[in-house]
């Protein structure tokens, strides 16, 4: 598998016209000790964490993860419209990189709350965090981390160790959440 990363939620601008934030996480020197509580807390306050394989990647639940991952690309700076639902489709579930066991979710109750897609990119050596999105009324109780953490074993599914993601450089609150959770600048 040689693809690149899918770049499609991001902004509609020219890549090479915004000097984009290239973050990168070693999985082996992630403090689990130190996010776990984030995954325990979600657990205490009714959030379940799950992903879209455990919970059945079907059709109606893919339409249900663009349903929210449009609502939270509206808040990625310049982020622009978002795609029709045919287009994320194939964008992202026809992807050879599309994995549903690296499709986080949250749910409270019935409600799909926060998503936290990566994908698999192993015969480039990495996985790659498409995109991390709560709901805004959800925002600031630790989920995104929450769910990030939950996630942390599927580099090693794709027999990987190494997590890459790329940020506008006005999303402040996503650049901060990745630094929280050691994400380090990167230059590939
Ligand atoms: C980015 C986003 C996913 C964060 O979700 P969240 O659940 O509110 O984040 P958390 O509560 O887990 O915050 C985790 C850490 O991120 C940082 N952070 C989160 N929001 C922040 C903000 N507005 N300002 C500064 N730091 C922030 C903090 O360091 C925080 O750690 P702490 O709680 O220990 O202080 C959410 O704001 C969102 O959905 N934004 C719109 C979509 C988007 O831009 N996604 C990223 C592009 S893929």
């Amino acid at each position: 598998m040689t693809q690149t990363p899918d770049l499609s939620h991001r902004p509609s601008e020219s890549t090479t016209a915004i000097e984009w934030v290239k973050l990168q996480l070693d999985v082996d020197a992630f403090d689990l000790a130190r996010f776990q509580p984030y995954v325990d807390t979600c657990r205490t306050s009714g959030i379940r964490l799950t992903t879209l394989s455990e919970l059945g990647d079907t059709p109606e639940h893919r339409r249900a993860l663009y349903e929210l991952n449009k609502e939270c690309s509206a808040d990625i700076p310049q982020r622009g419209e978002f795609f029709p639902y045919d287009e994320y489709h194939r964008r992202r579930f026809d992807a050879p990189g599309f994995d549903p066991r690296g499709v986080v979710l949250a749910l409270d109750g019935g409600a799909w709350i926060g998503m936290a897609a990566t994908s698999d990119q192993r015969a480039s050596g990495f996985v790659f965090n498409e995109m991390t999105g709560v709901r805004a009324p959800y925002r600031g109780r630790g989920i995104s981390v929450a769910m990030k953490t939950y996630g942390i074993g599927f580099p090693g599914l794709c027999g990987v160790s190494t997590v890459r993601t790329l940020h506008h450089p006005l999303n402040l609150s996503a650049i901060a959440m990745n630094r929280t959770m050691g994400y380090v600048d990167a230059s590939w």
